[in-house]
């Protein structure tokens, strides 16, 4: 089964001195890689004018409603995220699931919004520091999975375990790989779904990373911010 790499990135809540020229400046590692899909989720303030920058990247929102429209002040619903120029949207991220207390059914009923409004969720899961060293990490990505994705349509699938987020840590190639494989066997149509890894994703490590046979690309946060090291990241695709 012959599935494309996607490398993303996700800006987070950093944008406002993050030049647009960004797309401009990664555009060689773009096109010299016709066989990888490129992908930026910039903040939602942004994607509009970086819409009109982006060329072949591809952009996504980090978030949605899981409402079409109404009284949800402050939020923005799938339609409006797509309409401001996203193809994506970025769903279940474990800062979302920290932060704002989101659970693995608002997550699907996000998905199925997203996908209603044409968009393509890429569905985050991830376990805590302490579910690994108690040797639980397949039982809570399980159960994510069992209650975050919606029942078909294209989406995404991005591995983060939560303790690699922006600490520098990497789970082991042995760690990945064996994670992919149990989301790969958990999931309906394993063998066609895109599986991504995030956490700690750099210059340095994403070669190795990326040839893992199950691993289908990349969710890369902080050196997603800098055009150069983004850059080698996508040349580094497998
Ligand atoms: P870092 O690459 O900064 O660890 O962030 C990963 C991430 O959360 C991407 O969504």
């Amino acid at each position: 089964m012959q599935r494309r790499n996607l490398i993303a990135g996700n800006w987070k809540m950093n944008g406002l001195g993050q030049s647009l020229e960004f797309f401009e400046q990664i555009q060689q590692a773009v096109v010299s890689r016709p066989d990888v899909d490129v992908l930026i989720a910039p903040p939602a303030t942004l994607l509009h004018r970086a819409a009109s920058r982006a060329g072949r990247v591809l952009l996504a929102g980090q978030d949605c409603h899981a409402a079409a429209s109404g009284a949800h002040t402050g939020d923005l619903s799938a339609e409006m995220i797509r309409d401001a120029g996203a193809s994506h949207v970025i769903l279940g991220h474990s800062e979302r699931r920290t932060d704002h207390g989101e659970s693995s059914e608002t997550v699907r009923a996000k998905a199925d919004a997203a996908l209603t409004a044409g968009l393509v969720p890429i569905i985050c899961v991830g376990e805590q520091e302490a579910d690994r060293r108690a040797g639980r990490e397949q039982e809570i990505v399980g159960d994510q999975l069992d209650h975050s994705l919606p029942d078909g349509g294209e989406f995404v699938i991005a591995y983060e375990p939560v303790w690699a987020i922006g600490t520098g840590l990497t789970a082991s190639e042995t760690d990945i790989a064996s994670m992919h494989v149990f989301i790969r066997g958990r999931i309906a149509d394993g063998a066609a779904r895109r599986i991504l890894y995030g956490g700690s994703v750099k210059p340095c490590n994403a070669a190795s990373i990326l040839a893992l046979g199950d691993v289908d690309g990349a969710l890369v946060g902080g050196a997603s911010l800098k055009a150069a090291d983004f850059s080698q990241i996508i040349s580094a695709a497998g």
